[in-house]
């Protein structure tokens, strides 16, 4: 058997579908291509069409995550010294864990809401700053910034959070949605469901990546000193952070959606210019370089490069990187959790006994 169940079958979904010869991500019929500069909203209407009754129209989702959010605010005194003295991921499961556990979609807003406020509050906390209570009259997204930042966002900066959410929403298979899914099958709810994907998402395998990318530019410092310093790592044998896909055999195509959305921030000079220049060059150096030594295993850009850009200049502290990715894929989540519950099938696999025969007691 292969314990990482590489080729395994274990759903059939109408959410999303990765394709890693062709460098395709399918969300819903689409690519994400066509999705990329959709509002996160709309995105969350995409993927709950079908799977709740009386799914409000995109203003509907807008309003219901918007009171969702005021919801949330409202517990905000449960962020103890305790709490703030975790990693915000870790922080932001245990608020989420004090949630009701229920299916209809209030509980489904209930932790989009939850997901959005507590990690800006958490963060803010960290930094000995009060918590800012959501607004209304502001996207999704902007919301989130303006509870991050204390102030609106601008337009650019709310459209790249957006564009991050978005593109992080839905993927395949992953381990924490494959996770979801088998909490759902039992029949928990849907706070169980997203509790158990955050865990497995929070792993350094999964979701836990873009902060070293951030480590490895900051090592870098400057674009001359790319090459010198990636040959060095290869001949450590350390792998490149931010290169690399178990599935991509090309470009993941979430990458190319994240680079746009920096370089759309770099000429509204909402991100460091040399620090764009900087990543180019560590991408392309390191691109020659994985080709020059590795010509049979195709190693590209994944996902993870230009987010770590990305949530940087929106004032994300890296270390609270995984809590943003969870915001995004708890649509995901929530989806997959209601499709495998319309199942009504306990998900309850075989494993092969390798211990000793049966024997005596002694
Ligand atoms: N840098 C350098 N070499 C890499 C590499 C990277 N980022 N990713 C894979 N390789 C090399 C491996 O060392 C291995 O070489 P070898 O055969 O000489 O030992 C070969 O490519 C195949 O590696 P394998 O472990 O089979 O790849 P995988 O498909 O299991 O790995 C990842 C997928 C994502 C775990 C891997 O690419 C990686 O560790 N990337 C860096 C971390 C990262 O960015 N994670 C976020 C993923 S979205």
């Amino acid at each position: 058997m292969e314990s990482g169940l590489e080729d395994v079958v274990a759903a059939e979904t109408v959410l999303s579908h990765v394709d890693g010869k062709r460098g395709e991500l399918i969300i819903r019929g689409f690519s994400l291509d066509a999705l990329a500069g959709r509002r996160f909203e709309e995105i969350v209407g995409l993927l709950f069409g079908g799977f709740f009754a009386a799914l409000p129209d995109d203003d509907g989702i807008a309003a219901g995550l918007a009171a969702a959010r005021r919801r949330a605010f409202a517990e905000i005194g449960a962020i103890d010294e305790k709490l703030t003295s975790m990693p915000t991921t870790d922080a932001v499961r245990a608020l989420v864990a004090r949630l009701a556990d229920a299916d209809d979609l209030e509980s489904a807003f209930n932790l989009l809401g939850a997901t959005a406020v507590f990690t800006p509050a958490v963060i803010r906390r960290k930094a000995g700053l009060a918590p800012e209570p959501p607004r209304p009259d502001l996207g999704h997204s902007a919301d989130v910034l303006a509870m991050l930042t204390g102030r609106p966002p601008s337009p650019v900066a709310a459209a790249a959070l957006d564009t991050y959410l978005v593109t992080v929403a839905d993927h395949g298979l992953n381990a924490s949605t494959f996770t979801a899914r088998v909490i759902a099958s039992t029949r928990a709810g849907l706070t169980s469901s997203v509790l158990g994907a955050i865990s497995a998402l929070k792993g350094p395998l999964h979701g836990g990546a873009p902060g070293p990318v951030l480590d490895m530019l900051d090592a870098i410092a400057v674009p001359a000193r790319a090459e010198g310093w990636i040959e060095a790592a290869l001949d450590r044998r350390e792998r490149l952070m931010g290169f690399g896909h178990r599935i991509y055999r090309v470009r993941d195509p979430r990458a190319d959606a994240l680079k746009a959305a920096v370089r759309r921030m770099a000429a509204e000079g909402a991100i460091d210019p040399a620090r764009f220049a900087l990543a180019e060059a560590v991408e392309a150096a390191a691109l020659a370089i994985l080709r020059r030594r590795k010509p049979d295993r195709p190693l590209d850009v994944n996902v993870e490069f230009y987010t770590a850009l990305l949530l940087e200049a929106l004032g994300f502290p890296r270390e609270a990187f995984t809590a943003v990715f969870a915001m995004g894929r708890t649509a995901g989540w929530i989806a997959h959790a209601r499709e495998q519950a319309a199942t009504q099938r306990l998900i309850r696999p075989q494993s092969v006994y390798v211990g000793p025969a049966p024997r005596a007691a002694a």
